[in-house]
């Protein structure tokens, strides 16, 4: 039986991450970052944490599309995103994954890898991703942390972000009740996931957390709540029923 908790505040303010890195500069990647940068418009008092982006383009390349897409943001080359971030936000598309390098991911102060991937119709996963038929109940994020830890990557996986739209991301997030919940997910409980959450809270959403990775199916495409404008404790159950 998975652990959830649905706390509308569940992390304390000091669990906020300083500083965090975002694989892929796309729609995801710039929504997240661009709803980070809101923090302190949303929470005034509240700073935002330093965000740095990379994508396959170089930086410069990148710097140009954040101008526009995410200004607060910064480019970085791909090896420096984990140097001084506590988490790592992959979003680059399923199909590119085995282009990621896992050991890029995670540096002296990563706390979490946050899986927001998810699968798109019929985008064509690598081999080892693929559901092992239509029945199979295993969620992606299950394959994606075993297939890095197998590359030698120590730090958690957190699954976070991957049930919503950018679009949503971008103006969802508000301080008044209801919030929409979040899905912040892991193998067990840990400062990983509690900076995960608190990052969720402070840009306006509820987060939901979960362990472990287990019933994340239900935040897929094709899941209950995949897309879906959900309270907290309608997530708690979804994610409690699987
Ligand atoms: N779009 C949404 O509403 C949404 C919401 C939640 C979750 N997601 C998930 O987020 C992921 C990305 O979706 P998206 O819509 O943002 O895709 P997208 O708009 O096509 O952007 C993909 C980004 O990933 C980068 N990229 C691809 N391979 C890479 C690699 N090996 N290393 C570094 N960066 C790489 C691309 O780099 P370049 O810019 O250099 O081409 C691009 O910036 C998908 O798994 C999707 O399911 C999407």
């Amino acid at each position: 039986m998975p652990s959830l908790h649905d706390d509308a505040v569940p992390a304390a303010a000091h669990c906020l991450p300083e500083a965090v890195g975002i694989l892929g500069a796309g729609r995801a990647g710039t929504a997240l970052a661009r709803a980070i940068a809101r923090i302190p418009r949303l929470r005034p008092g509240t700073a935002a944490p330093r965000v740095v982006m990379a994508a396959t383009r170089p930086p410069a390349a990148v710097r140009r599309h954040l101008v526009i897409h995410a200004p607060e943001a910064e480019a970085v080359p791909v090896e420096e995103l984990a140097a001084g971030t506590e988490l790592t936000v992959v979003a680059v598309p399923r199909e590119d994954l085995d282009e990621v390098d896992p050991s890029l991911l995670a540096g002296p102060r990563t706390l979490a890898v946050v899986d927001m991937t998810n699968t798109w119709g019929d985008e064509p996963v690598p081999g080892w991703l693929a559901a092992h038929g239509p029945g199979d109940p295993t969620p992606g994020t299950v394959r994606i942390a075993a297939r890095w830890a197998q590359a030698g990557l120590t730090a958690p996986v957190v699954r976070a972000f991957s049930e919503i739209s950018h679009h949503e991301l971008d103006g969802a997030g508000r301080t008044e009740e209801p919030r929409r919940a979040l899905g912040v997910g892991a193998d067990e409980p840990g400062p990983g996931r509690d900076a995960v959450a608190a990052l969720v809270a402070a840009m306006g959403f509820e987060p939901v957390e979960y362990a472990p990775l287990d019933p994340a199916a239900a935040l897929e495409p094709g899941g209950p709540v995949f897309g879906q404008e959900t309270a907290g404790a309608d997530l708690a159950r979804a994610l409690h029923s699987r």
